[in-house]
């Protein structure tokens, strides 16, 4: 079936959700096509705060919001578009709490806000509280309160369908997307005159994630296999405070309300490594920080793990500001933060690279200015790039709707501007039809469990938080084999209904594909630099790396680098130091 509509929005996050509210509200007929029923998206999973320079607290400033930014990307972000998110935080809040997000409220009723890593006064001076948040459910609220509004303008949804394709005619121009129906199994073609991925981060490449099961990074392999490169791969985001084993998120918030981390002396280690903001450090740091505690012999009990010390913060700051990680460490580890410290360590968190796009969403093909006809992207899975090296806390929700919003604008006056779809290519299911044939119609493969774990364990042991010229190696040639064998995943259920084990065979072969943007980038890229950490290139080179790698690949194992210049700006490159 060929579904026809100005614009489809693929994934249904906080940067979906903002896109299509704003397309409709300025007269397009909208999409929104989701693997998952719109409130499941990872969204949802976002804690701690959202960033803006309400100055509720104390006072505060967009330019020092925007200045912490630019030194907590390491110097890579670009400022143009820095100083534009950061600009627009405060009215993005006002607007979020008109639409009727539930901020939580301070003594003099104004949202509250907390200190969060890396967020500063005074261009470094000190700790600010810029986190807006309502309790640790921030993103959770955000997602709900934008789903009922984009329902209520009559938003078309299309729950549990999974893209698979995007349609790229011969001059470039992209017509649509294809997609498999998962309650029905058929595929169906989306014809539109503007496609816009939302589809979110790829976590789930690596053993310890946050990200939940959907992390699986589908729609920037999908734009890498239409031809278009992915930017600054390299730059994967190790949250510092995952419950123990499990990777659950603790939020950054737990130390911007005072907790602290401790290594097995007691001792709290970050006041060495960070004097100034110390815990609240930024998270490239904390977490390379962790791991040289643990590498030094201090993790605790000899073990892969620090503690998070919670418990001189009072039961009333646990009950009430921060409910959901007091019961996921209840729940999860057994362990109370009212008596007792949480057992933390590193937790892939979030993709700072991804598909190259401009301000306004639109995806740029290489240099500056080269955009692709009809095609945009936003949220996670996109690369602006506002967080350069490394995301600051709080950073990423405000880039959902911040540029989610500018997106869903420029969408709807471009299609006034032109009115006309772009033809579909002919027969425009032919190649997914066939790849799902294909997958289905083999027998006696390994189960995609077992490649899966193999790539998430590879990705964990040789590109997480510290790499070198060794791991790097051994990371693609791991991915060289995962690529054959998961070609060869046999998926036993043959069936159309809820065939997620055939879902999971095509997920797989786009993880090897991103997976490899990763680990390439990471071995390209010979320096350190914010959260790529490499124990070969300790420092930072901005004579020859001061620039955006774009990843270009054949899907076949081969693949080639350009680059971008970085926007610089008013803040010039410095060493940094907390
Ligand atoms: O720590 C957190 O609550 C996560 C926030 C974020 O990634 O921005």
């Amino acid at each position: 079936m060929t579904f026809t509509h100005d614009i489809v929005i693929v994934g249904a996050g906080g940067a979906g959700l903002m896109a299509a509210l704003y397309a409709r509200e300025g007269g397009a007929d909208v999409a929104v096509v989701s693997k998952l029923h719109p409130l499941r998206s990872h969204t949802g999973a976002a804690q701690g705060g959202i960033g803006a320079a309400l100055g509720n607290e104390e006072e505060d400033s967009w330019l020092w919001h925007a200045f912490d930014t630019v030194k907590g990307s390491d110097y890579l972000g670009d400022q143009d578009a820095i100083e534009t998110m950061c600009k627009d935080a405060p009215r993005t809040i006002r607007e979020l709490e008109h639409y009727g997000v539930p901020f939580s409220r301070n003594k003099a009723g104004k949202i509250s806000q907390r200190r969060f890593g890396g967020h500063t006064r005074g261009f470094g001076e000190a700790p600010v509280r810029r986190a807006c948040h309502a309790a640790d459910r921030t993103g959770h609220t955000i997602l709900h309160t934008l789903y009922d509004q984009c329902t209520s303008k009559n938003v078309r949804f299309y729950d549990e369908y999974q893209v698979l394709d995007l349609l790229m005619n011969e001059d470039g121009t992209c017509s649509g997307v294809v997609s498999y129906e998962i309650l029905t199994g058929e595929v169906h073609t989306f014809h539109a005159k503007i496609v816009c991925f939302a589809t979110g981060g790829y976590g789930r490449a690596f053993k310890t994630t946050s990200n939940a099961h959907a992390g699986t990074g589908d729609g920037m392999s999908i734009a890498l296999r239409a031809g278009i490169p992915l930017e600054d791969m390299e730059f994967v985001q190790f949250h510092p405070t995952g419950l123990y084993r499990l990777g659950i998120l603790i939020t950054e918030g737990a130390r911007g309300e005072g907790g602290i981390l401790r290594n097995s002396d007691g001792e709290r280690f970050m006041e060495r490594y960070a004097p100034t903001v110390k815990d609240l450090a930024p998270r490239d740091l904390v977490s390379q920080c962790i791991y040289k505690e643990i590498r030094e012999g201090r993790g605790i009990n000899g073990k892969d793990y620090v503690h998070l010390d919670m418990t001189h913060v009072g039961t009333e700051v646990l009950e009430k500001k921060l409910p959901e990680i007091t019961t996921f460490s209840r729940t999860y580890l057994g362990v109370d933060p009212v008596k007792q410290p949480i057992p933390i360590s590193p937790t892939c968190h979030y993709a700072m690279g991804g598909i190259p796009t401009n301000a306004d969403g639109q995806v740029e093909r290489a240099e500056r200015g080269t955009t692709v006809p009809g095609l945009y992207a936003i949220g996670e899975c996109a690369c602006v790039s506002v967080h350069g090296a490394n995301r600051l806390g709080t950073n990423s929700l405000l880039d959902l709707v911040v540029f989610g919003r500018r997106a869903g604008i420029h969408m709807a006056e471009s299609i006034q501007q032109d009115k006309k779809k772009a033809p579909l290519p002919d027969n425009p299911e032919k190649k997914t039809r066939e790849m799902l044939d294909e997958v289905l119609s083999r027998t006696g493969g390994e189960s995609c469990v077992s490649v899966r774990s193999a790539l998430q364990e590879s990705m964990m042991k040789n590109v997480s938080v510290f790499r070198n010229e060794e791991t790097l190696t051994e990371a693609l040639s791991d991915l060289r084999e995962l690529r054959k064998r998961a070609r060869t995943v046999t998926v036993r259920d043959k069936g159309k209904r809820f065939n997620t084990e055939l879902l999971d065979a095509v997920e797989i072969s786009f993880m090897v594909d991103y997976a490899e943007a990763i680990a390439a980038g990471a071995q390209h890229r010979k320096e350190s630099r914010g959260a790529h950490s490499r124990e070969d290139y300790v420092d930072r080179d901005d004579d020859n790396w001061l620039k955006h790698n774009l990843f270009h690949s054949d899907g076949e194992g081969n693949f080639e680098f350009t680059y971008k210049q970085v926007k610089l700006g008013r803040f010039e490159p410095k060493l940094r130091v907390y």
